[in-house]
């Protein structure tokens, strides 16, 4: 057996997948994860998935003596990986207090009961959206960073929080900026499960699904080819390996601050997402052209070269690969996990 990995939002869709690589691969997992937006239900699949058993805590991470019980039952914890965090972009607009009380004090508690138990390790989930309307695209790391929500602020101020923490303390942090996260694992057992679907391909699997009526798509009239955003999405599968390589290596040996973008490096735009849904699914899936939606950037497309060549990782699945699994995990559980 590996060290053990303390996964934070592990049963969450980018988390549960990560859960999964993680075992595959030999490592000790314990998840902390309140349930805001996730059932144990995930976990269980990622347990008979792998043959294998984790630890799960139900904690809210900004409940210190909760998390302090879980340090202290837990012992030896080599690294954390920091899913944990609420993501709707709209809410946080809407909200910011709670956000940045979940997002921000949450990962604050994280961070000193890490110092706390010695734990010096922390691979944290970021965003393409710390790049905001990027000047350039494919957008580097070295890009300016200018986030336009509160959600987006939340992911900058931590990246900081963690870089300054890390600095003093000579930790190593991985800071994973996630282009557009997509698809479901292959088995089709589990897959991203959201209450009201605010991101394209979910929306579009539901109307293909006879769920909901027909696709709005957000505007035709941006300066891309055929008038409509583009986006850089990866397949969640990837991202999750990324994890693994993340870990890998800071274990290995020290590195201090990390920071990579993780996407697969090309665009698609939202008409050609719904036409790949419409050719890999058979069905009509009706779309309508709606306004634009407020926020949105017409381009956004990352440079993942830097974790390419570092991290000896590369998103291996393609576009057919991303609607076919989101597809089949919609079909085969039409209600998620309830
Ligand atoms: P998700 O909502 O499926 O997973 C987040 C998990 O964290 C959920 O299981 C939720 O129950 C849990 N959680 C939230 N607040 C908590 C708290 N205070 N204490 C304990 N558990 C808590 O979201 P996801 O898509 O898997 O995203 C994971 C991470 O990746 C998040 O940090 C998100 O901001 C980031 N990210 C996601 C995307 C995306 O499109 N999915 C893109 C970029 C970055
Ligand atoms: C959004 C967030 C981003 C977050 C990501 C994952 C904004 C501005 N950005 O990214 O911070 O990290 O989700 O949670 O909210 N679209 C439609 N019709 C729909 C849904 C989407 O046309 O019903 C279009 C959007 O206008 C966009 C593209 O599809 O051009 C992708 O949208 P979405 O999946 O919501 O992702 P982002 O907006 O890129």
């Amino acid at each position: 057996m590996k060290e053990k990995i303390l996964v934070t939002g592990g049963a969450g869709y980018i988390g549960s997948h990560t859960c999964l690589e993680l075992l595959n691969e030999g490592y000790e997992v314990v998840v902390v994860d309140n349930l805001s937006n996730a059932s144990r239900e995930s976990l269980a699949r990622v347990e008979k998935l792998t043959g294998k058993t984790l630890s799960f805590y139900e904690v809210d991470i900004m409940d210190r003596a909760g998390l302090a019980d879980v340090f202290h039952k837990e012992k030896n914890i080599a690294a954390v990986v920091h899913f944990a965090a609420k993501k709707a972009v709209g809410e946080s607009v809407e909200n910011p207090l709670e956000y940045y009380q979940n997002n921000i004090t949450g990962s604050l508690c994280l961070c000193e009961m890490m110092l706390e138990h010695g734990v010096s390790r922390i691979v944290f989930s970021s965003s393409s959206t710390v790049y905001g309307s990027p000047e350039t695209v494919p957008v580097q790391e070295n890009a300016r960073i200018g986030a336009t929500n509160p959600y987006g602020h939340s992911k900058v101020m931590m990246e900081q929080v963690l870089m300054d923490t890390g600095k003093v303390n000579d930790w190593d942090v991985v800071i994973l900026r996630y282009f557009n996260p997509v698809g479901a694992h292959d088995s089709g057992e589990i897959g991203e499960d959201p209450e009201y679907p605010f991101n394209l391909l979910p929306y579009v699997s539901q109307v293909a699904a006879g769920l909901r009526e027909q696709v709005a798509i957000f505007g035709d009239d941006y300066e891309t080819p055929d008038g409509t955003c583009i986006r850089d999405y990866i397949h969640v599968v990837d991202l999750a390996k990324a994890h693994v390589r993340s870990l890998d290596k800071i274990l290995q040996k020290p590195q201090g601050l990390l920071v990579y973008n993780l996407g697969a490096g090309r665009g698609y735009s939202v008409k050609e997402m719904v036409e790949a849904f419409r050719r890999i699914s058979g069905l009509e899936i009706k779309a309508v052209i709606e306004p634009r939606r407020s926020g949105d950037v017409p381009v956004s497309v990352g440079d993942p070269s830097k974790a390419n060549k570092d991290l000896e990782w590369i998103a291996e699945h393609d576009l057919d690969d991303m609607v076919s699994s989101t597809w089949k995990w919609q079909t085969k559980y039409p209600r998620g996990y309830r």
